[in-house]
Parts: structure tokens; sequence; C-alpha cells
């Protein structure tokens, strides 16, 4: 509202300067389709919307996973197939990778838990290269957490990757989860 105002005086003010008030309000309709227009646009940008363009614009997301419990072996990349948050589309589900829809730095966080006496180990991975492990004890229920932040180029990918030969249970009803969000350039 106070951008609003300061649109308004200064319209107002161009208006008064060339003294066009008294020509018939042509002005006051020209300022106001100015300021709806710039309006249009300030709600765009603050709203964050891929198309807006706006610098303002973050992708960020969240995810978590309902099945339970799943069985991973060999090089399984979990899907948490449940989207909170997926602002920019840069989460697949399918997947369960992240593909960066812009460049920048990244915040990431990951948990995953053990189940049923079967204990958990996972990595993260970008680009298919693994690079932090995640371990959760053969506690049922014990989690392993990573919270990296990383500096992405647009198209790179980030996704948990199973790292043991052993197969192994993993806890969903939303116990693991994964989430991320765009800090800065
Ligand atoms: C993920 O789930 C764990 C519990 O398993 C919770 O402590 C953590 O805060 C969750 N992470 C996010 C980003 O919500």
């Amino acid at each position: 509202m106070a951008m609003y105002c300061v649109l308004h005086l200064i319209l107002v003010a161009t208006c008064v300067m060339y003294s066009e008030v008294k020509a018939g309000g042509t002005c006051l309709r020209l300022e106001n389709k100015i300021l709806d227009n710039l309006l249009d646009m300030i709600v765009a940008i603050k709203s964050g919307s891929p198309n807006s363009g706006g610098n303002s614009y973050r992708p960020a997301f969240t995810a978590t996973l309902s099945t339970s419990p799943v069985t991973v072996s060999g090089q399984f990349i979990p899907k948490f197939d449940n989207g909170i948050l997926n602002r920019g589309n840069g989460y697949d589900p399918k997947t369960g990778k992240f593909t960066a829809p812009k460049s920048g730095l990244y915040q990431f966080s990951f948990t995953i838990m053990s189940n049923g006496g079967s204990d958990l180990h996972m990595g993260v991975a970008k680009n298919g290269k693994y690079l932090i492990s995640l371990y959760a004890t053969k506690t049922h229920g014990d989690t392993g957490t990573a919270n990296p932040v990383l500096e992405l180029k647009e198209g790179d990918t980030v996704y948990l990757i199973h790292g043991a030969s052993a197969t192994q249970s993993m806890a969903g009803h939303h116990f693991s989860n994964m989430s991320g969000y765009y800090i800065g350039e």
C-alpha cells in the first residue's frame, strides 16, 4: 500500500507539472491505467511466480515419503512421493530428484528413518557424484540427517541415493523427508 501511495503521488505530481489535470481528466485516467499495470507487476513479482521473471523468484520444495516401509537395495533413489510444496517445479516425485530451475546457492535438508531392525545408509548425490553420507542405526525409528548448502548451476540435480550393498528398510509415514530452497546468487 505504501508503494501504491508513492506511485500515486509521483504520477499526480507529473500530471500537475504538465498542467494536464484540467484537460478533461485524461491524465488521471492514464494515471489509473499505469497504476493498475504497475500493481499487477508488483503482485506477480512478490508472489514469486516462475513466469514473472522477478529477481525475488525463489525455487523451494518440501516432500515426504508416505509409503512405508520401503525396501532399498543397490543404487536405489528414494522417491519422496508426497509433495507439500514445489515452487518452480524443481522437484520430481517420480524420480526423487531435484533439478535446479536457476543457478545459485541452495539450502537442503534430508532426513531418513530406519525401519524394523534394519540400519540404513544413504548419501546425498549431485549430478551422480556421491557427496554426503546419512546413517540411521538398527534401532527402529532412528534418523539420519544432512543439511548441506550447495552451489548449483541451472539443470544440476540433487537427490538421495542408497549407499550400501545390503538390502535395507526405510520408514515412510512422512518421517523421511527432503526439502530445499534457493538462498541467493
Ligand atoms: C523431517 O522429518 C523429521 C522427523 O523424521 C523432522 O525432525 C524434520 O524436521 C523434518 N524435516 C523437515 C524439513 O520438515
